[in-house]
């Protein structure tokens, strides 16, 4: 990690601060000033502001497999169920990465890391995102093709996605759907856009990581790899 990020990330000051804090040579790495804010710390060093230790912080990341019927939110008093409720006391601290609808089901990050957090949310970094989707009537070929080439929604192109293992029983679809947005119901606007109500979502994984047999409104923490 850059120093300037370390120095934010460990609540010393905001990035932009950190920079002018480094080149002002208040700064040491094990004992020595460092001047150069891209400067890489592993987080095993002894850094200093004005010769003060930085105390690193303790980050802690899991996955919830939320149910419908609760609101990403860490607190908003109109919600009348909130992902939070799932998470013991000791974990409050923690945010949502990004969000899943109130009635959408599966894997939902979080984390006290706000650099890590954006880099899962932001589409710049290209993360898959899946989910298995049901809707009403059939979903066509040409349908399919034209979600997966990008459409224009509330006046911005999505990025092109991939849709696969489709199947109709008759009267619905059900498709996995991998995308690297995540744009508000997206997946639910994109189906919609080609006359198909989504009567059902569950995100299933988040790049590698994956709901496996994590049960409906239990959580983990993440391993080390998972990170
Ligand atoms: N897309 C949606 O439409 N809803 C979600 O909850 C997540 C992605």
């Amino acid at each position: 990690m850059r120093l300037q990020v370390f120095l934010s990330h460990n609540g010393v000051s905001s990035r932009r601060e950190a920079m002018d804090i480094i080149k002002a040579g208040r700064v040491k790495v094990n004992g020595c000033v460092v001047r150069e804010p891209s400067t890489d710390v592993i987080g095993t060093e002894h850094v200093t502001v004005d010769n003060c230790p930085v105390e690193t912080k303790q980050y802690t990341y899991l996955m919830l497999h939320k149910p419908a019927g609760y609101t990403t939110t860490k607190d908003d008093p109109h919600a009348e169920k909130t992902v939070m409720e799932l998470l013991p006391k000791n974990l409050h601290h923690l945010s949502p990465v990004g969000r899943l609808d109130r009635e959408t089901e599966g894997l939902l990050l979080f984390t006290n890391d706000g650099t890590w957090a954006q880099e899962i949310m932001h589409p710049k970094f290209h993360l898959d995102k899946t989910y298995l989707a049901r809707m009403e009537g059939q979903l066509k070929d040409a349908e399919e093709k034209k979600l997966e080439a990008g459409i224009a929604l509330r006046g911005e192109q999505t990025l092109p996605c991939r849709i696969f293992d489709v199947h109709y029983n008759g009267t619905e679809t059900q498709a996995t759907i991998t995308i690297q947005e995540g744009r508000k119901r997206q997946v639910r606007m994109m189906f919609q856009s080609v006359g198909h109500r989504v009567v059902y979502l569950k995100r299933l994984a988040v790049g590698k990581l994956q709901l496996g047999d994590l049960k409906l409104g239990q959580w983990r923490e993440l391993k080390k790899t998972d990170v």
